[in-house]
């Protein structure tokens, strides 16, 4: 009883696909290609169909897989991309890397996620695209962003690095816009034994830059021509067995993520807070189940006092950041506030009952009212 809740705890899901990555990491040091291969190009075909794209580009992270995506679009020096504020600050980092300005937008007071009013704002003259964060697993209104962007002229890049498996009106998260893009950190849904990433687009044009930019401007087919400056990041054959392993087990993970929220929903029916809520249309895959308290790092502290790990994302919008304060031009007040507020619970799919009913009661302790009956 007195044992810690953690936030998350990756050891259960290595656990259950250690014999299957054991075997194909056998299978690879007999073949001896570590970059690029069978291994990579099997990977990647799975990860196109799960999404729902015709293909999916591995890469060595989620910030490159957004800075990359960016240089396939052509977005550069003197263009700008509307990004959220609250989002983590790679998303933003990835638009200076590609040389463009980063445009810093609000979002709604409910999802926390981007609206098209909230990208309008941000809107000017020089803004090239709009990179939809969907954050904590949930999406942002699709429809009406991309019927926004269409209007005004804008690319959308989603960036999915918290929603592996998440849909939108039955489209999955990554495929509605110009390119999705992944990060596989192990602390992800879809989670790599170290760094690795992915974009996903249904867009053959795109698919092939991002080939030709994520292994040095190469030209498809040659080793030594380059018609192109890109980069090194390339998704390697030993993260690319880990991921083909896990992807079998994402979905009924993701489920259990889910069941894990429906019961905090249900808990804290009648109080003392709630979940931040779902875009009505999404299917959400609790990467995070964020709550909003006042006093929050008060909160936070008491949790851990009575055993129970929590986290915070993020507690400052990427706009108050010492390193992006430069291209801040206007409060935004609904992240702001936000980033006061915001505290993740713990959830990953090997949750038990008795784990999730101590983080409510805990939470009904420290906010001073009464906790869930736990029968
Ligand atoms: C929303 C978001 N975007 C981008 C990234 C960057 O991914 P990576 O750490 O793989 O570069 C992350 C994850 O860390 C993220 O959560």
């Amino acid at each position: 009883m007195n044992q810690q809740v953690p936030f998350t705890d990756l050891n259960a899901m290595t656990a259950e696909i250690r014999p299957a990555v054991r075997a194909a990491w056998d299978r690879l040091l007999d073949e001896g290609q570590f970059i690029g291969g069978r291994a990579v190009e099997q990977f990647e075909r799975s990860w196109a169909q799960y999404c729902g794209t015709s293909h999916a580009v591995g890469v060595a992270n989620g910030t490159d897989a957004l800075q990359l995506t960016l240089m396939a679009l052509g977005v550069g020096p003197g263009d700008e991309v509307v990004v959220p504020t609250n989002t983590f600050v790679a998303t933003a980092e990835a638009v200076v890397l590609a040389g463009a300005r980063p445009r810093f937008a609000d979002v709604s007071p409910y999802t926390l996620q981007l609206t098209p009013e909230t990208v309008e704002a941000a809107v000017t003259p020089r803004t090239r695209a709009v990179i939809v964060v969907h954050l904590y697993g949930q999406t942002a209104d699709m429809d009406r962003i991309c019927r926004f962007a269409d209007g005004a002229g804008l690319t959308v890049v989603e960036d999915a690095a918290q929603a592996h498996g998440a849909t939108w009106r039955g489209r999955r998260a990554g495929s509605i816009g110009a390119a999705g893009c992944f990060s596989f950190y192990p602390g992800k849904n879809l989670g790599a034994f170290g760094d690795a990433g992915a974009v996903v687009t249904s867009d053959p044009d795109l698919a092939d830059r991002l080939l030709c930019l994520r292994d040095h401007g190469r030209a498809t087919g040659s080793h030594h021509e380059h018609v192109a400056v890109g980069m090194n990041s390339r998704l390697d054959a030993v993260q690319a067995v880990v991921l083909s392993a896990k992807l079998a087990r994402l979905d009924a993970w993701n489920e259990a993520r889910r069941a894990v929220a429906a019961r905090y929903a249900e808990a804290f029916e009648y109080g003392p807070v709630r979940l931040v809520e779902e875009t009505p249309g999404t299917r959400g895959v609790y990467h995070l189940a964020v709550v909003r308290v006042p006093h929050r790092d008060l909160v936070q502290r008491r949790m851990a006092a009575l055993g129970v790990q929590t986290g915070v994302h993020y507690p400052v919008p990427c706009h108050e950041q010492e390193g992006m304060r430069r291209y801040a031009t206007r409060p935004l007040p609904v992240a702001e506030l936000a980033a006061r507020e915001v505290l993740s619970l713990p959830v990953f799919p090997h949750m038990g009952e008795e784990h999730v009913l101590r983080v409510c009661k805990a939470l009904a302790e420290v906010l001073g009212s009464g906790g869930p009956d736990d029968g």
